[in-house]
């Protein structure tokens, strides 16, 4: 395991200590989500938490939680207990950008579901303004995606078509991603609305407003961030 490895495990470990027995988990998508789906799984087969059913966020996921044995139903109508997931960019006020893994469609479902969302990460994540370093991931429906990607350079945006017109990337619900790359700070409340607003756009990456906490993990150990609202 190399040095960020060890911090998103670090990061997760202390996120799985918000597990308690009987809850409903949503379940994070990527290389750091692994990770806390690997601990859960581990706590479950060794007793240490009882009666835990869980929602993946992905099919990757699905898959680990099933093979950990760790119980998966659909998202119930009442929503989860917790979700925790990964991020590609932090602000120290838990606005996030998520998507790089190509699963924000239904990372943002279940983040929104559950009571308490919480991010888990290593501190190369942490960023000053979002956009700084990764690319605004947004999930669209593949019918007329030209015409969407001129809608959102409209929004100031290089669109790029992740994977290539060629071998476009397709996500678990069939659609294409259309990563954005903005030239420099933008309002990502304002984004947020106007892609809300752009037909064919399923859903975008910005995650404003809905993490309780994050652990951000690094050289240091582990960093609780806390929302300001929380
Ligand atoms: C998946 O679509 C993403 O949102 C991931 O949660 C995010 O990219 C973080 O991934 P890593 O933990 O692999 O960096």
């Amino acid at each position: 395991m190399d040095a960020s490895d060890r911090w998103k495990r670090a990061a997760a470990l202390r996120a799985v200590e918000l597990v308690e027995s009987g809850m409903l988990v949503g379940l994070g998508t990527g290389s750091t989500a692994r990770h806390f789906i690997a601990d859960l799984g581990a706590r479950l087969s060794a007793g240490e938490l009882g009666d835990v059913r869980a929602v993946p966020s992905s099919e990757e996921s699905e898959r680990q939680a099933l093979a950990l044995g760790i119980p998966i139903v659909d998202l119930p109508a009442e929503g989860l207990d917790l979700a925790v997931d990964g991020m590609d960019e932090v602000t120290d006020e838990l606005d996030a950008i998520k998507g790089l893994g190509g699963a924000l469609t239904r990372e943002k479902i279940v983040a929104s579901a559950a009571r308490r969302f919480v991010l888990i990460g290593d501190d190369r994540k942490r960023v000053a303004r979002l956009g700084e370093r990764a690319p605004l991931p947004v999930e669209v429906v593949r019918f007329g995606v030209n015409r969407t990607r001129a809608l959102l350079r409209e929004l100031g945006a290089e669109p790029e078509l992740r994977g290539g017109a060629q071998t476009p990337a397709v996500t678990d619900n069939g659609n294409l991603i259309v990563d954005l790359r903005f030239d420099g700070p933008f309002d990502a409340a304002a984004v947020a609305e106007a892609l809300a607003a752009v037909p064919g756009v399923v859903e975008h990456g910005l995650f404003l407003g809905m993490a309780e906490r994050a652990f951000i993990a690094g050289e240091a150990g582990v960093t609780e961030l806390v929302a300001p609202s929380s």
